[in-house]
């Protein structure tokens, strides 16, 4: 089986954080969870997370199948990996990840794996090229350029300092190589930690194949230590899933102010205008037309559907439908095709039938509101005493004149109209027309009579 084992002990002092480094998310995905879907999609089968700080947290996050173990005290990352020693078989393959380089792509690990895999070796070390070395442990290799060691920045020499490949921190090992190898590393260096990287040694030693695969590039590699590579990190993967969308056929006007979370789905033809901010748990169809200034956050938008700076939070919008400009479609709000929903409209936890219209300035909230139902400009359904919310029924055909009130509990039967500025407050039944307001008082002469009033005052 191939295991991976995602270092994510580290509490990451440089972010000042009260969370643990690993769970702030890039494109709204954790970091760690970044690493563990490239693993995945590589061909991983089985995720071991090491957890030193926010335990809680980190577990919180990950999925269902994802094991953890403890490292209570940071004491390098080879005892790192000795916390794992139970989930490893001596037939395993192992691949050892950090958890704070989010943008490690499946691509390179599959390669990875391949060569590790069709070498025979014992244990295999991802590489990289490198202008400015500093900071990494480098790769020493002997006259015909097999791998003899790795040297941490701290316990280098000049010559070994020279060195600009560098190692990734990321690693596959044949399980009993590692098992045996681990038990003898040491703490013996600059750093008093145990080093992954000494096992390569060890192996070696002990008549095991070590191998360096010089196959990444630096930027995948680049790990977030600070808010300031957080951000870094955020753009280059907002770059990368924009460029994504646009291979499958999506036009997005501005990449710059584009801004969509990992694992969204968008379908083709659809064009995403600038300003658009696309989160977590959304899908869009195909043909519609985003933006500008839209904010979508796990919501589902239908195909041929148009949203103009809008919000949208936890709610479904059919097919071939307009929002906005100026909506705003609150949890549960579960609009349908064929629908308006216009300016200064909020709709919250209510089900809005095809063909029906909202067409400006407007609360529908809590509400069951047909098919083809007009609900005039200033509408409002009255849904809350202070205490508790009620619901309103509305059927199809409903016509509701501009500025009415429904107040709830109440149903409007099909084929009614409601007339302007009422106020509803009982039920109205099949065919009728509902007027609830005062009828309107003429006084003939009243203006004269109260500007001669004002005169003689
Ligand atoms: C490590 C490598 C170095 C490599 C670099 C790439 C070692 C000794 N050195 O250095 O060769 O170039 O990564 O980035 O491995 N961690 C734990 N528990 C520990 C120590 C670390 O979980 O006890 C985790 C950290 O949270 C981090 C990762 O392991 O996610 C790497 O540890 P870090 O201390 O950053 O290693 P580097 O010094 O960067
Ligand atoms: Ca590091």
């Amino acid at each position: 089986m191939k295991k991976a084992v995602i270092l994510a002990a580290g509490k990451g002092t440089r972010m000042k954080s009260s969370h643990p480094k690993v769970v702030h998310k890039v494109c709204g995905k954790e970091m760690v969870n970044h690493v563990i879907d490239a693993s995945d999609k590589a061909g991983v089968d089985e995720t071991i997370v090491v957890l030193g700080h926010g335990i809680e947290e980190v577990k919180s996050i990950l999925g269902k199948d994802v094991k953890t173990v403890v490292q209570k005290e940071q004491l390098g990352t080879g005892h790192a990996v000795m916390m794992a020693d139970e989930y490893i078989g001596d037939e395993d393959t192992v691949v050892v990840l950090c958890g704070d380089t989010p943008l490690i792509v499946s691509e390179t690990l599959v390669k990875f794996f391949d060569y590790h895999d069709c070498g025979g070796y014992a244990v295999t070390v991802l590489t990289t090229k490198v202008d400015n070395p500093t900071g990494y442990g480098r790769v020493i290799r002997d006259q015909t350029g097999n791998l003899l060691k790795i040297v941490e920045q701290k316990d280098a020499n000049e010559e070994e300092k020279a060195v600009n490949e560098i190692n990734s921190g990321i690693y596959c090992f044949n399980g009993k190589y590692l098992k045996e190898s681990l038990k003898k590393i040491d703490n013996k260096n600059a750093q008093g930690e145990y080093y992954l990287p000494d096992s390569i040694e060890i192996i070696r030693m002990s008549g095991g194949k070590a191998g360096a695969f010089l196959g990444a590039s630096i930027e995948e590699l680049m790990g977030v230590n600070s808010r300031i590579q957080l951000s870094d990190a955020e753009k280059i993967m907002r770059r990368r899933i924009n460029e994504l969308h646009m291979v499958n056929g999506v036009t997005i006007i501005d990449t710059d102010s584009t801004y969509i979370d990992s694992d969204i789905e968008i379908g083709s033809d659809t064009i995403i205008f600038p300003g658009c901010m696309i989160s977590k748990g959304s899908k869009i169809g195909s043909g519609c037309k985003i933006g500008p200034y839209a904010s979508i956050e796990n919501s589902v938008i239908g195909n041929d559907t148009s949203v103009k700076k809008s919000e949208i939070i936890d709610a479904v919008v059919g097919d071939e439908t307009t929002v906005g400009p100026f909506a705003y479609l609150r949890p549960n709000a579960n609009i349908g095709n064929n629908c308006k929903i216009g300016d200064f409209v909020e709709v919250k936890n209510a089900i809005f039938g095809d063909g029906s219209k909202a067409s400006h300035l407007s609360y529908i909230g809590d509400a069951e509101v047909g098919k083809n139902v007009n609900i005039g400009c200033g509408v409002v359904f009255v849904n809350y005493d202070g205490k508790n919310k009620f619901k309103s029924i509305v059927k199809d055909n409903a016509f509701l004149g501009s500025n009415s009130n429904l107040v709830a509990p109440l149903i409007i039967e099909e084929d009614t109209f409601i007339a302007t500025g009422s106020t509803i407050t009982e039920d109205v039944p099949n065919g009728c027309l509902a007027i609830a307001r005062e009828r309107q008082v003429l006084k003939a002469g009243w203006v004269e009579k109260k500007r001669k009033r004002d005169e003689e005052k």
